[in-house]
């Protein structure tokens, strides 16, 4: 069993009881900028949530679905989709191999890992997008507030239990952006700066 098959059941639920549909707005806010017949990778996109999104925006986009627990994978093909031809890779993003897409997507993906494992995350991303791509980037990140940091540790500690995600603490990925050439468009927040979404050209 995969690790995030055992709370596959419940994720969607616990992610808007704490914070309502901030989530949800986050990771919508720039999905509308992906225009018809891209090819979009979606990476550990969960129950899939965001391919219903994308599917209410009646264009004709292909998605490769990249999810690597069964549980989570098997609530994503469940989505009744009309306009997206979605494609389904039960497998980790690091074995797969792909290129030349037009948009990622990841969604609250990299606050799972510590930074050495990011940074190896982020070249092999970096190489299946085409020259002129976007990536789509929203996820929790680093603040002043001690607010946040209490809801960040018991998050932690939840995931920890439940998922041995091995990341301790929040890495803020922007600053290793400069380093693929990828250069922040538009950016948004929210919970007050607690969860942003970028949307990054590789240029
Ligand atoms: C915190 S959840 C976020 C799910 C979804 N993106 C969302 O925003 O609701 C992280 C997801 O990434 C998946 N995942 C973790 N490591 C992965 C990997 N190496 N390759 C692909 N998916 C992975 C997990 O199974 C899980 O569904």
């Amino acid at each position: 069993m995969q690790r995030f098959d055992r709370i596959s059941g419940s994720y969607d639920f616990l992610a808007k009881l704490v914070f309502g549909k901030n989530l949800e707005r986050a990771k919508n806010v720039f999905l509308d900028t992906i225009d018809e017949r891209k090819n979009v990778l979606i990476i550990g996109g969960g129950t899939g949530a965001t391919l219903e999104y994308l599917d209410k925006l009646s264009r004709e986009i292909k998605v490769d679905y990249v999810e690597s627990s069964a549980g989570m994978m098997h609530k994503a093909q469940q989505r009744s989709l009309q306009f997206v031809k979605a494609t389904f890779y039960k497998e980790p993003i690091e074995e797969f191999n792909k290129v030349g897409y037009d948009v990622i997507i990841t969604e609250f993906f990299f606050d799972l890992f510590e930074l050495p494992k990011i940074e190896l995350l982020m070249a092999h991303i970096v190489a299946m997008l085409k020259k002129g791509g976007k990536w789509i980037d929203t996820d929790f990140r680093p603040t002043n507030s001690a607010w946040h940091k209490i809801v960040l540790k018991s998050m932690i500690m939840f995931f920890k239990l439940t998922v041995q995600m091995s990341a301790k603490e929040l890495y803020d990925t922007k600053p290793l952006c400069i380093n693929y050439n990828l250069n922040v468009k538009r950016e948004a927040s929210f919970v007050r700066g607690f969860v942003t979404s970028r949307l990054f050209c590789y240029d």
